[in-house]
């Protein structure tokens, strides 16, 4: 490694700080907006299962299966595979990855766009004198509308590539780990308040009592799309900070917490957001706007609510930005590294791509409403596309590198660190990653594919 490289791979500074990175990719609003949006399109419950199976059997085996490419080889995900095999086929995952990317930051900077109109809307305390139908009503004429929401999504792209330009993300760890356990101890706040709401026992039956009757191939194909795209994995992010992972840092551990953390979050955002529908008759299958439609109602209600209502979106947009910065690194890395472009000129090339297209999926709730494509408009499509297309192939690619191609000796070496702790549970490890999450992956996906031709 030359010096240059060898300087620029130390920038994480402290242990904690790189995991904490990790997370703070993780942990986005793929938790708070899109797991209550998405387990309320597939019936509550039987959803919430589904996705902790695919979490656990599939979700967790794939974290640590980048933890150990990532950490083994120190590099992104192009330069991971180029130094692992000598076969070029694997470059796929990258290929795919930054497809992948390109396409969740697009509709990523419009739901974040509309977060910074939240917090705007809290700071003017506007919430306070409107009932529930009015807030609906309020969700509603924003999110078509054209002037406000490209425009705040252009302002959270560009902090995100502000950010990205500084290089690798110094300081932003630092943050992340007083802001995130803040915004933890929020949503704990609402979820009592929610909880003790008339109806709110509804909506925890809703979200906990799964009901097998409503369970359709949709059902599984998009709770293994969200538990890659909740948990970041599929596209190299998690194995590019691991490339910066120290010599001690245990792979089975920080992926059993990562995953958890994660887990954990998503379920208190339930906690709070369900009981609120069914005490608002709002229709749990109302989409990606349910988040803003609901908690701005138990914001009223609680004591505090002003200071805690704006405290809550201002750390949803933290929340998304440690997100959007780890999305737009996988391809600015791509388009400097690869194509021999200026870290800056990259980024600044890469956030203009992004966000035109990003527009377009802004746009189609409003104005391209009527543009789609079997029912889904441009913002469904790159969503579909990203988590239940490309997220799982790249996770069934990457967990097929572990479990038939790398050597075992590098993965015992990597998950014992050098011999140090103990592995017993190897064995499950192999099993998960060369039969299981492989197998599960491809029939998922099969399953999802028939559904989607025959209808
Ligand atoms: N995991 C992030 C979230 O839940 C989104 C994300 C997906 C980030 C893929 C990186 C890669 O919000």
């Amino acid at each position: 490694m030359s010096n240059i490289e060898s300087s620029k791979r130390d920038s994480f500074t402290s242990k904690f700080g790189i995991i904490a990175a990790a997370a703070g990719s993780a942990i986005g609003l793929g938790n708070i907006w899109k797991f209550p949006y998405i387990a309320g399109e597939n019936g509550g419950g039987v959803f919430l299962v589904i996705y902790l199976i695919f979490i656990v059997l599939i979700g967790v085996p794939v974290m640590m299966s980048e933890f150990i490419i990532g950490r083994r080889a120190k590099q992104n995900v192009f330069g991971a595979f180029r130094q692992l095999t000598s076969h070029g086929f694997w470059k796929i995952i990258g290929i795919m990855g930054v497809l992948a990317a390109f396409l969740i930051l697009s509709f990523y900077g419009t739901i974040a766009g509309w977060t910074i109109e939240y917090l705007i809307l809290a700071i003017k305390n506007d919430f306070a004198s409107k009932s529930a139908e009015e807030i609906n009503t309020m969700f509603a004429v924003f999110s078509t509308s054209i002037i406000k929401p490209v425009f705040f999504q252009l302002i959270f792209m560009g902090i995100t590539a502000y950010i990205v330009i500084g290089g690798i993300k110094k300081g932003i760890e630092k943050y992340t780990k007083i802001l995130m356990p803040l915004l933890f101890i929020i949503i704990i706040y609402l979820d009592i308040t929610a909880i003790s709401l008339k109806g709110g026992m509804d909506g925890l039956r809703f979200l906990f009592q799964p009901d097998f009757s409503k369970l359709t191939a949709r059902c599984f194909i998009d709770a293994l799309g969200h538990a890659f795209f909740t948990l970041s994995l599929g596209m190299g992010v998690l194995m590019t900070y691991a490339s910066y992972f120290q010599k001690d840092t245990n792979l089975t551990r920080t992926s059993i917490s990562v995953a958890g953390t994660d887990t954990i979050i998503a379920l208190l955002a339930g906690i709070a957001i369900f009981p609120a529908v069914f005490a608002f008759n709002a229709e749990p299958s109302s989409g990606p706007g349910l988040v803003f439609m609901t908690l701005p109602n138990i914001f009223k209600l609680i004591p505090g609510g002003y200071i805690f209502s704006i405290l809550f979106f201002l750390l949803l947009g933290v929340a998304a930005l440690t997100s959007s910065i780890s999305i737009l690194e996988v391809v600015v890395a791509y388009v400097s590294e690869e194509k021999n472009i200026s870290r800056k000129k990259a980024t600044i090339l890469t956030t203009i791509l992004i966000t035109i297209t990003g527009i377009l999926c802004t746009l189609s709730f409003g104005p391209l409403n009527n543009l789609k494509l079997g029912g889904f408009t441009i913002f469904d499509i790159f969503d579909k596309i990203a988590s239940n297309i490309l997220l799982p192939l790249g996770g069934m690619l990457i967990s097929i590198f572990i479990g038939w191609k790398l050597k075992r000796h590098i993965i015992t070496e990597e998950l014992s660190n050098d011999g140090i702790l103990r592995i017993g549970f190897i064995h499950v490890f192999m099993f998960l990653v060369r039969y299981l999450a492989p197998i599960a992956i491809f029939f998922v996906f099969i399953h999802g594919m028939w559904e989607l031709l025959i209808n």
